[in-house]
């Protein structure tokens, strides 16, 4: 069998993201099933070189993984002409130096979310990457997920008739990091890391909004900080200086509005960390990161206010799955071979540095928003 090998410069690997979902799930699971199917037949084996910041930390998942090449010198490996492709999954504050000194050395560059902490290195990034006719792409993973693939194709079925609103609730507790450690790295906290809900999630409802009902032409949002201090890995009580609550309103263009809660300090009393309500006029749903569950006009319950009784409705069981029909790969794989086809054949590839900065874009204004005490038209980003 013909097969084709791509040098891939992975950077960021020994954190949360870059471990499991691109090094684990993404890289080594395309080599596990024997490459990514070209149009020509060939199959493309991707060969990553790991880098960082710890030689202990690539040598020790180097060891685990099986995988041969690791290095602590980037710039050697960016020399390196036989690695054409640079992928950054560093903390968002460490991204832009790193993406320009790929981009100056010719490579094909693929990033984590968001693409920079501010539209103007972002909008840079894109245009640098243009400038020297590399490929360039950033992660979308959240348009990968069966429960939103399972909505768009409702969307695309014109199952909702006319779409009136959108309702997002995200989130979960992090803990403290006193009584019980917390499960996300503590720079997410600190703004002068780059850390901030509006920062990290903004720039995902922006790419979920845009493709999934229309573009988003104005926001609205309020910030907020609900745990002041935490206490970090190293077991030091630090000051939180970030947002980690967010209620953001946008206006879609349609007139559809949508309404999306965010934050680190919520319980949940819903059926994943993630869902989204979508009500139409012919139909309404719920899409989760698995599931999709719909509710279609002439099943709608007629529930009368009445707190004076028991309530005599079960609302849930009035909803249907939508079925998978399909069997639903790891979301950040499905675009890493997406992205790796765009590189070598030039197959279709929406997800670039563009979309990236619009992503940005909208933290930035959703930022703007909660300090101005006012909504913001968001502007159509132009190449
Ligand atoms: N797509 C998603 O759903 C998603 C989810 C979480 C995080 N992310 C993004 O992935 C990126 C990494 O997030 P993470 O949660 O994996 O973070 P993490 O703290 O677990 O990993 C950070 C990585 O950056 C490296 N790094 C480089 N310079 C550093 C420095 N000066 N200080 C600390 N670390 C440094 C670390 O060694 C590590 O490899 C961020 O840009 C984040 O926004 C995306």
């Amino acid at each position: 069998m013909n097969e084709k090998r791509i040098g891939i410069i992975m950077n960021g690997v020994t954190g949360r993201m870059g471990l499991n979902q691109h090094l684990v799930r993404s890289i080594l699971a395309i080599r596990e099933q024997g490459g990514v199917a070209l149009a020509d037949g060939a199959r493309l084996m991707p060969d990553p070189i790991l880098v960082g910041r710890s030689a202990a930390k690539l040598e020790t998942i180097a060891n685990e993984h099986g995988v041969a090449r690791w290095t602590t010198d980037l710039s050697g490996a960016l020399a390196n002409p036989d690695d054409t492709l640079y992928f950054d999954a560093q903390l968002t504050a460490m991204r832009a130096p790193s993406v320009e000194a790929a981009i100056a050395a010719g490579k094909h560059v693929y990033c984590e979310k968001p693409l920079a902490t501010d539209s103007e290195v972002a909008l840079r990034l894109a245009a640098q990457a243009r400038a020297a006719g590399v490929k360039h792409g950033v992660v979308q993973d959240k348009l990968f997920l069966p429960g939103m693939r399972k909505l768009k194709r409702l969307v695309d079925s014109g199952f909702f008739g006319r779409i009136l609103s959108v309702r997002g609730e995200f989130g979960y507790w992090v803990f403290e990091g006193d009584w019980q450690p917390a499960q996300r790295p503590s720079w997410n906290y600190r703004k002068e890391d780059g850390g901030g809900i509006v920062v990290d999630m903004f720039c995902h409802w922006r790419y979920v909004l845009d493709h999934t009902f229309g573009r988003v032409r104005a926001v609205q949002c309020l910030g907020g900080t609900a745990i002041p201090e935490r206490v970090g890995e190293n077991g030091i009580r630090y000051e939180c200086t970030a947002d980690d609550t967010a209620y953001g309103t946008f206006e879609l263009e349609g007139g559809i509005v949508a309404q999306i809660n965010s934050s680190w300090s919520f319980r949940v009393y819903r059926d994943e960390l993630f869902s989204l309500q979508v009500d139409g006029t012919l139909g309404s749903a719920v899409a989760g990161l698995r599931e999709c569950r719909s509710q279609h006009r002439v099943n709608t319950p007629r529930p009368v206010w009445n707190p004076d009784i028991p309530n005599p409705f079960k609302f849930r069981e009035d909803w249907k799955d939508v079925p998978d029909n399909q069997v639903f790969d790891n979301g950040f794989k499905v675009q890493w071979e997406l992205f790796l086809r765009h590189v070598v054949e030039d197959a279709s590839f929406p997800h670039d540095f563009l979309e990236g900065a619009r992503g940005v874009q909208l933290a930035e204004l959703g930022l703007k928003s909660w300090k101005e005490r006012r909504w913001i038209d968001v502007p159509e980003l132009v190449p």
